[in-house]
């Protein structure tokens, strides 16, 4: 029978060889799921020994994990907002950058007593989620085209009891939406990277779905954005908006894109001061009457 602590230590020397970026932290995010204990707690019980069932189901997690697979998908769940969510290979690993889109969101739309809104390419559902449980009388319809993205978002929704307030809807865009036509707020993490882009680390184009990350227009990997900015304005309430999560290199392009359609735009930088989000404020007519 093994104890914790030399298993820990055997397991932080496998991922350094594996070239792990941060060794110390997977190995107790993978002790603790193994052992369906707190990560807090790898340290202070050192001395409980582990099975030999746990250490074979430690040792293949170790081995995906030196490969580069996504810890998050190792763990079934990643945290995004302080909610933990069901994330698979399916979704697209929630970022902590995106949480700016849910401060921004959710600050816009604190005031409006029945907040109406679409997210636009759900994935894992995260910002749908955060959002719904920051504005309690928002109503949110979250949009993708994979079914299996889909399929994770609803265990999501489900898990945090929002059935009633968060429709999925599988489509293109905002094509499904046919039925509820206008929102206060159309917000998206578009894909807009182009295959074999250099900034593409290699474990994350290796490992989460394609769709979640290309563009699939050939191009500047910018042509999610100029068809959403195209297609917005129709589903706004005047002085709604869309705001969008920008690509590093792309935001000059699409803050021209989105002036350019008639919108007034502002942007925020994230906390490592990358021009990170855009807000786009319709002012046109083009939309639904205020509710
Ligand atoms: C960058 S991921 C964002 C996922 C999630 N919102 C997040 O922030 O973690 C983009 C998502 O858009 C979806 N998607 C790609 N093309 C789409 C389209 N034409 N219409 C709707 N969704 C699309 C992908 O399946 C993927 O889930």
């Amino acid at each position: 029978m093994s104890t914790l602590g030399p298993v820990f230590e055997s397991v932080v020397l496998r991922l350094i060889r594996a070239g792990a970026d941060a060794p110390h932290l997977d190995a107790k995010w993978l002790l603790a799921h193994v052992l369906a204990i707190e990560p807090g707690e790898v340290a202070t019980q050192s001395g409980r020994s582990v099975s030999a069932v746990d250490l074979a189901r430690l040792d293949g997690l170790v081995a995906e994990r030196g490969r580069g697979v996504p810890l998050a998908y190792l763990l079934g769940e990643w945290e995004f907002w302080s909610l933990p969510l069901f994330v698979t290979s399916d979704v697209l690993v929630p970022r902590p950058e995106t949480e700016l889109l849910v401060e921004w969101g959710s600050a816009l739309l604190r005031d409006d007593p029945e907040p109406r809104i679409a997210d636009i390419g759900t994935g894992s559902g995260c910002i749908a989620v955060a959002l719904a449980t920051m504005l309690p009388a928002a109503t949110i319809d979250a949009v993708d085209l994979s079914t299996a993205a889909l399929a994770v978002a609803a265990r999501n929704v489900a898990r945090h009891k929002l059935e009633d307030r968060v429709r999925l809807l599988e489509g293109d865009l905002l094509a499904p939406l046919a039925d509820h036509p206008v929102y206060d707020l159309i917000v998206s993490n578009p894909p807009y990277i182009t295959p074999g882009d250099p900034r593409l680390e290699a474990n994350v184009a290796a490992h989460e779905p394609a769709l979640a990350l290309y563009d699939k227009e050939v191009g500047d990997g910018l042509g999610f954005y100029r068809r959403l900015l195209e297609a917005a304005p129709g589903r706004l309430f005047p002085r709604g908006s869309l705001l969008l999560e920008l690509p590093e290199d792309g935001a000059a392009t699409v803050r021209e894109s989105a002036e350019a359609r008639g919108f007034t735009v502002e942007m925020r930088r994230d906390l490592a001061g990358i021009e990170r989000a855009l807000l786009c404020q319709w002012n046109g007519f083009s939309g639904g009457t205020p509710s």
